[in-house]
């Protein structure tokens, strides 16, 4: 039996830091509240001139010389984001011909936050069928272009980046085990980014109404995530037939240390196997946990055997899951 395993990691996040106090000087907010209700101290975002398909080549370039491999070694490509660089073409089609090749299939699939972990799921069904052998999957995000920066409510949450990863079939009982997803498209009015599709294009309407931003129910969001997230993740390591204990790591999307916080206390998981980096980043959606999972790999965290949970929460509603055995 073939299945999915990640060989290599990368990560790129923009150089321009907003810092919590940065933000107390253009809406009501304070670096305390942010902290306290959040986790986050600060954020990167993007320059004027990039876009989500540059951060994505950034991480890209570092997961394939940590693979040794050149980008004509790749046979797909596949992009997870909410903030492409526009409708069409993908942002993955960017990216790949950034990459100077001309050969693979490319494609975007958005699951917002959800994203990177529905994309795992993805990569590791088509390297399990055999249909690809070496695919590069990415979730960035340039989330800064479409915050209010005059809604303190979600200003204060996002953050810009991008993490890529390599996949490669392995015969060895190890790589991605196995993943869950889900989603309630009846919660979707929870987070949602409503003009400039086909529902509401852009007009001048709609620019004065800021439909052209996220809106977010942040206490409802909070409490389906709380629910959902302690749900899959119990589930999932029940598929695999292990006990919570013996999780080397819970790498999970960082969009709230409280959520993370539910998550780990559910699992009974201590302090030092959670991953937790969201007061650098805030929450960057399809690109938090590629980003977490590179740092993690970098910081010497993940070693051969170990047993690593990841999680994710986002708009849709969907939220997803994978229990990888590194
Ligand atoms: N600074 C100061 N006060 C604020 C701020 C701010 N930045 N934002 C809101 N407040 C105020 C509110 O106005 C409210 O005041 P009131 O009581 O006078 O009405 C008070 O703080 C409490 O607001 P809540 O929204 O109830 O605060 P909560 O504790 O729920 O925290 C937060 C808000 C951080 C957004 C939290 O609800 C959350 O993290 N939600 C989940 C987000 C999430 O997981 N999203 C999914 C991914 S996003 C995606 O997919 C793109």
């Amino acid at each position: 039996m073939i299945r999915a395993r990640i060989t290599a990691t990368g990560s790129y996040v923009p150089d321009t830091v907003i810092t919590n106090h940065d933000l107390e000087k253009i809406v009501d907010t304070s670096d305390q509240w942010i902290v306290e209700r959040t986790g986050i101290k600060e954020r990167r975002i993007a320059g004027a001139s990039q876009a989500s398909s540059d951060l994505a080549y950034a991480a890209a370039q570092k997961a394939l010389k940590q693979a040794h491999l050149k980008p004509k070694d790749i046979d797909l490509v596949i992009v997870a984001t909410c903030t492409p660089d526009m409708a069409f073409p993908s942002t993955a089609c960017f990216l790949q011909d950034r990459l100077g090749i001309k050969h693979t299939g490319a494609f975007d699939i958005n699951a917002a936050c959800s994203g990177f972990v529905y994309g795992l799921h993805l990569a590791s069904s088509l390297i399990r069928t055999e249909a690809h052998r070496r695919i590069l999957l990415v979730g960035t995000e340039v989330l800064s272009r479409v915050t209010d920066w005059q809604d303190r409510a979600t200003c204060v949450l996002f953050g810009d980046g991008a993490g890529a990863v390599v996949l490669e079939g392995t015969k060895e009982r190890r790589g991605i085990m196995s993943t869950r997803i889900q989603a309630d498209g009846g919660l979707g009015e929870l987070i949602m980014l409503p003009g400039g599709g086909t529902r509401t294009p852009c007009s001048k309407q709609m620019l004065l109404k800021k439909m052209q931003f996220i809106k977010m129910k942040g206490n409802e969001t909070f409490k389906v995530a709380v629910r959902t997230l302690e749900e899959i993740a119990a589930r999932t390591i029940e598929d695999n037939g292990i006990d919570p204990s013996q999780l080397s790591l819970l790498i999970p999307h960082q969009a709230n240390l409280r959520i993370i916080q539910a998550t780990a206390k559910r699992l009974n998981l201590p302090e030092e196997k959670v991953f937790v980096n969201i007061e650098k980043y805030g929450n960057t959606s399809a690109a938090s946990v590629p980003i977490a999972l590179d740092e993690a790999v970098r910081a010497g965290r993940v070693k051969d055997g170990d047993h690593i949970l990841l999680e994710a929460f986002g708009g849709g509603l969907t939220w997803a899951s994978a229990l990888l055995k590194w």
